[in-house]
């Protein structure tokens, strides 16, 4: 079994130290190249729907392609200011800005300004991230086109490469026509998506975008969506979510297949990969390059937010992170393997309660466009009544 030292580069998890000194490096480099480590693989068997779920997915997606330019509505006037009062956080209601607050700490002294300024800087980090996220996913789903070795997997992930170009496209002009000003991509995403990319065996591929990236994204656009006002943003997030949660359901139905096939080693290899994919995201919410923009002394800051990392399991943000995650790891066999090596780890980060909660196999159904329609004839209903 490895250590946290070998999986994490530190032995404590919450090492202020050597969270600190994971930041970005080239932030000026316009390309970043990462070697992918994999096999080109062909398959001669071109039996259509010999996986029938996935031949199912296959063929929802064929009927739920949008237009990032035409079905959302670019002319809207976002109102920033309404942006920032429907931001998805509550200080008030959250343990690490009450600590924040209090006369010594770092954010004392702050008014209305340095709120405002506060929540602008954060949105713009948030959807930067998510455009770095999405290119991600563009580039592991044209992987996985490439390496899985079943035909409506490659099928299927054919058609999240189109999908995953139309969230790069539709956040990178959200962020560069409403908001203003990208930020690079934070180091301890940077660094996941690196080691998602350089594994050379394609269910890793899945494991870290899927399951682990993409679990963590659907929950975060739900809770934005529920939270903000500015209509755009909503609708765009909606049309996103109605993707996003066929592709967590692509990686469930593909390793819940696979890894019946994997012995104890192997599966601690995987459990190893989602404890690291984990934390490395659970980091990248520190948000660290905020806080350097809005200039709050940074490592004050981390520390405060390590120090209330368990009340934050009572933050309703930092739970829905999670939320989706924890379910389909127990789904796919990952907690419980091994004596139950990644629900002791999980248990340790303070996320373990979600595993009963319902996993998003079948998420895609409620989220689909169709459903969307459906939402969208009862509003109407609702304002003509
Ligand atoms: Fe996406
Ligand atoms: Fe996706």
């Amino acid at each position: 079994m490895s250590t946290n030292e070998q999986l994490l580069g530190r032995a404590e998890v919450n090492d202020l130290e050597a969270i600190l000194s994971i930041t970005s490096k080239d932030v000026d480099e316009l390309v970043h190249a990462v070697k992918d480590n994999a096999d080109a693989v062909f398959t001669w068997n071109y039996e259509k729907g010999e996986r029938p779920a996935l031949n199912k997915l296959y063929e929802k997606a064929k009927g739920a392609q949008w237009n990032g330019e035409t079905d959302l509505p670019w002319d809207t006037v976002v109102d920033i200011e309404k942006v920032v009062a429907s931001a998805p956080r509550d200080p008030e209601a959250d343990p690490v800005f009450i600590a924040a607050t209090q006369p010594g700490a770092p954010l004392a002294n702050w008014g209305e300004k340095e709120w405002g300024q506060f929540i602008i800087e954060s949105q713009n980090w948030t959807m930067s991230q998510f455009m770095h996220g999405e290119q991600g996913a563009l580039v592991c789903t044209a992987k996985i086109v490439e390496t899985v070795p079943w035909i409506d997997a490659k099928y299927y992930a054919a058609t999240q490469v189109m999908d995953e170009a139309r969230h790069v496209e539709v956040f990178a002009k959200y962020l560069d026509t409403k908001l203003n000003g990208h930020y690079p991509l934070n180091a301890h995403l940077g660094m996941l998506l690196d080691d998602i990319i350089a594994d050379s065996r394609w269910d890793m591929t899945y494991l870290g975008m899927q399951i682990m990236v993409e679990g963590l994204a659907l929950a975060a656009f739900g809770f934005m969506h529920m939270l903000t006002e500015e209509p755009l943003l909503k609708q765009l997030l909606r049309y996103v979510m109605s993707d996003e949660a066929r592709h967590v359901a692509f990686g469930v139905l593909s390793l819940k297949e696979y890894y019946g096939e994997l012995s104890d080693a192997e599966m601690l290899e995987r459990q190893e990969f989602a404890f690291e994919a984990a934390v490395r995201m659970r980091d990248r919410f520190l948000q660290q390059e905020v806080w350097e923009r809005v200039g709050v002394d940074v490592r004050s800051m981390i520390k405060l937010q390590l120090e209330h990392q368990g009340d934050k399991n009572e933050d309703p943000f930092q739970q829905l992170l999670f939320s989706k995650i924890v379910p389909n790891c127990r789904k796919l066999g990952l907690l419980d393997r091994n004596d139950g090596w990644l629900r002791t780890k999980f248990g340790e980060m303070g996320v373990i309660q979600f595993e009963d909660w319902v996993d998003t196999g079948s998420d895609y159904e409620s989220l689909s466009l169709d459903q969307l329609e459906n939402e969208r004839l009862a509003a109407d209903g609702a304002a003509v009544a």
